[in-house]
């Protein structure tokens, strides 16, 4: 055997490191938080071991937990109070998020971004105002251009709380120009936008549903979520949001959509994040507790191979167990 190039040359422990291509650590990562305003104490959530909904006066303790293991950003969903037609309570000055928000800046240098969307706010559990006739003609759905201005009230409320960044996931169309314009209007030029760009209609949100009681109350997310079938689309629904002023592009789900993150990174001048969402959390313990994967070898392989495909930031429910063994 004539071999001159041999890989295995650069894989022994000494040198392995040096050649490795990627890296994470704990400042790539963002830990989602649910604030539950009709919460008296910390409810776990079933489906998501390690995760729980706290309550407003928990917040800021719950971020502080999570700064310690060395994240230090921090992703808001709100369960609220009550819920309407128009998901009223997403941007009340005292909505749920903005309470939170309000201690977790006072309290905690944490980085604050806010989840900008309707369904946990809305009776009908949809992303935006609904078609009169929604219920029973499933080609309505959600009426697109009047959810823009309730969207960008949102960003809005979030902001003047004190949010650091907002991430509007919706899939409504115009919704980063909308949110752009409103918050320049109010004088937060310097709040970037972290877009859902390509946020597919996935059956891997289901625990998320469950954790943040966002689950439609008829219908699906078809008409406006990406179908998952999709490629170029997605480049679509990138060079849109780059054009309307999106700071950061986000794919989701991650891991069965690493072929997007991908072509984002090689195609747009912006940080691409991706989020490695409920289901994939979910099925990663699931597999674990009845011994079938070692949990923090594939935790941290996930996230590896997220950096890998090209994201620079990822939000995940992994944030904290992962920080700590980096
Ligand atoms: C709200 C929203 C969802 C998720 C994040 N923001 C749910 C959905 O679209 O159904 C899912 C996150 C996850 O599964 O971890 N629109």
């Amino acid at each position: 055997m004539e071999l001159t190039d041999r890989p295995r040359r650069l894989r022994t422990d000494g040198v392995r490191s040096l050649v490795r291509e990627t890296s994470l650590s704990a400042a790539d990562l963002i830990a989602p938080v649910f604030v539950d305003a009709t919460a008296t104490e910390r409810v776990p959530i079933d489906s998501m071991p390690g995760h729980e909904r706290v309550p407003v006066a928990e917040a800021a303790d719950r971020v502080s937990e999570i700064r310690e293991t060395g994240v230090e950003a921090v992703m808001l969903f709100g369960i609220p109070e009550s819920k309407d037609p128009t998901g009223s309570r997403a941007y009340a000055a005292d909505g749920v998020i903005q309470r939170a928000t309000r201690r977790i800046t006072a309290e905690t240098d944490a980085y604050v971004i806010g989840d900008v969307c309707l369904c946990e706010y809305t009776d009908h559990g949809h992303c935006g105002v609904l078609e009169p006739d929604a219920a029973e003609n499933p080609t309505l759905t959600v009426r697109n251009d009047e959810t823009l201005d309730l969207l960008a009230r949102t960003a809005v409320a979030q902001a003047e709380a004190g949010a650091d960044m907002v991430a509007p996931s919706s899939m409504t169309d115009g919704m980063v120009a909308a949110i752009r314009e409103a918050l320049d209007d109010a004088g937060f030029d310097h709040v970037p936008i972290l877009s859902y760009a390509a946020k597919y209609e996935s059956a891997f949100y289901g625990p998320f549903r469950e954790a943040a009681d966002g689950a439609p109350a008829f219908g699906d997310r078809r008409h406006y979520q990406m179908d998952p079938a999709n490629r170029r689309e997605a480049r679509r629904e990138a060079a849109l949001d780059v054009e309307e002023g999106a700071d950061v592009l986000m794919v989701k789900p991650a891991l069965p959509y690493l072929d997007v993150v991908g072509d984002l990174r090689r195609e747009f001048d912006r940080p691409i994040a991706a989020y490695n969402v409920s289901g994939e959390y979910a099925m990663l313990h699931a597999a674990a507790e009845k011994g079938w994967l070692d949990l923090e070898s594939v935790a941290i392989e996930s996230l590896q191979s997220i950096k890998r495909a090209g994201a620079d930031l990822i939000v995940t429910y992994f944030a904290e167990d992962v920080a700590e063994h980096l």
